[in-house]
């Protein structure tokens, strides 16, 4: 592709999601732009840059192809584990009064996160407790593929346990669809974690994962100040394994407590930071799926 139409890309994409396509790129762009030209009826991928720059649904689909939806389920398995064994036992003591969860999946790719967590409620919640699993991305592509909830052979093969495979899916034609119940309990929202976030309620536990590796220093700084308030005072924020906070300014680190749990450092709201902020009131309007422990 020609320098200048690399340019206009990595211009948008930067510009609506603050992912950075560095100069050299330009193969991986091309390959992944490649099928949308051929579809536009395009003879070059300049051609298609300029279709893109006119036209809002091109574009949209240019930025839903140009972000990396790299997931599996239950990614790295040590989160998970630490979220039911430490976490979650934590938050149903703190949370007896009034019986709910709130999780919220940010930067959630075609939603293994969300369902998978949606799995280990299932199995873990005591009867009469209600969650709300709140799935976003940037990326409606994304959005729409966590609504249907279908998996191919290939995606279940990334670490869906038999037995869980059994539990929690029905088959439809040539791939897997996640049970109704389980389905119930996730809503998707599009939220650009690079822009000030809506009105989204605190969170006991939010999954920020691997995504601020796609952003410059100071959009993760700024994600992670936004963030801060939607995490409940006694709650946990997980990244990524390999996304670490040590480069955070005094101010921003202050915010945050780190703890080790297992072979996973959660973040915290600093309890001393968590009584100077202001922390917004959960959104009237949340929608909740309730649980009645685990199917049969
Ligand atoms: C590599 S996937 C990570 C998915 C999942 N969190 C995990 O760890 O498996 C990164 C996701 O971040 C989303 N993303 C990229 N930029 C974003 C932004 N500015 N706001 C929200 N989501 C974004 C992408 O669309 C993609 O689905």
């Amino acid at each position: 592709m020609a320098p200048a139409s690399f340019e206009l890309i990595a211009s948008l994409v930067l510009r609506e999601t603050s992912i950075i396509y560095e100069p050299r790129k330009e193969y991986l762009v091309e390959a992944r732009l490649h099928p949308l030209s051929v579809q536009a009826g395009c003879s070059s991928i300049d051609e298609y840059v300029q279709l893109v720059m006119r036209n809002p649904v091109e574009r949209q689909k240019s930025i839903d192809a140009l972000t990396i939806n790299e997931t599996s389920w239950f990614r790295d398995n040590a989160p998970y584990q630490a979220f039911t064994e430490t976490m979650l036992p934590a938050l149903l003591a703190a949370r007896a009064d009034r019986r709910r969860l709130s999780i919220w999946s940010a930067a959630c790719s075609s939603g293994q996160e969300a369902y998978s967590i949606a799995m280990l409620l299932d199995q873990h919640l005591p009867p009469g407790w209600t969650v709300d699993i709140l799935a976003t991305d940037v990326s409606t592509a994304m959005l729409s593929r966590v609504q249907n909830a279908r998996y191919s052979q290939v995606e279940m093969n990334r670490g869906m346990p038999a037995t869980s495979l059994v539990k929690y899916f029905n088959r439809a034609g040539t791939e897997w669809e996640v049970v109704p119940s389980l389905r119930s309990l996730v809503r998707t929202r599009h939220l650009n974690l690079a822009e000030p976030f809506p009105m989204i309620g605190t969170f006991d536990l939010v999954l920020l994962r691997n995504v601020l590796i796609y952003f410059d220093q100071p959009t993760r700084h700024g994600i992670l100040r936004r963030i801060h308030p939607h995490v409940a005072s006694d709650g946990y924020l997980l990244l990524g394994s390999s996304e670490t906070t040590l480069d955070l300014p005094a101010d921003l680190n202050a915010m945050w407590d780190r703890e080790q749990i297992g072979r996973v450092q959660a973040h915290r709201p600093a309890t001393q930071a968590a009584s100077t902020i202001a922390v917004p009131r959960p959104h009237p309007h949340i929608a909740s799926g309730s649980l009645t422990g685990a199917r049969p």
